[in-house]
């Protein structure tokens, strides 16, 4: 089936747009985001979304954005971090190249911090990464073909390490 080259999967602030845009140009292929998509469609933030209508409802249209760029696009899809949590997501993802790319909380918390466009870490950011972590870290684990550390390395290490561990050519 055709799809896309590399699905990038794992925390906000893990690097999934820059690694990706890097992937894209290093594979001479177009990127997409599934929070770019979902924000684009709505015609508003994402933080707004959750705000104004609640978490569940961002799912589901996070869950059907996913399930439209699976389809549509041939490039690099980057997935919003909770992606994950829905199990159908996960099922379709079985069938793609999926790169988690990971970092420890401590890095996380130094490279998100309290960032109000991240809704679920506007309180207590270090306590909800280690939750976050904690119920996420299996549900990455199921969905990744290849896990890729980011901790100490630049973005351009991070793209090269994606492309060996899914032993992708550059263009
Ligand atoms: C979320 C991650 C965000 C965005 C939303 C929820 C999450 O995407 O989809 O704020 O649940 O981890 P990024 O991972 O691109 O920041």
């Amino acid at each position: 089936m055709t799809g896309p080259k590399v699905v990038l999967v794992g925390p906000m602030g893990v690097g999934k747009t820059t690694v990706g845009e890097l992937l894209a140009a290093r594979l001479g292929v177009s990127f997409r985001d599934t929070d770019a998509d979902i924000v684009a469609a709505q015609g508003r933030e994402i933080s707004d979304i959750f705000v104004d209508e609640g978490e569940e409802h961002f799912r589901a249209l996070e869950k059907a954005a996913v399930a439209a760029a699976l389809v549509e696009h041939d490039g690099i899809l980057a997935l919003g971090g909770g992606a994950v949590l829905d199990a159908s997501t996960r099922a379709l993802l079985a069938e793609h190249p999926v790169a988690c790319l990971l970092m420890d909380v401590e890095e996380a918390v130094r490279r998100t911090g309290l960032n109000q466009a991240r809704p679920l870490l506007a309180v207590n950011p270090r306590k909800q990464w280690r939750e976050l972590m904690e119920s996420r870290r299996p549900l990455y684990a199921e969905v990744a073909r290849v896990v890729v550390p980011t901790d100490d390395r630049t973005p351009d290490e991070v793209a090269q390490a994606v492309l060996d561990a899914l032993e992708l050519k550059e263009a």
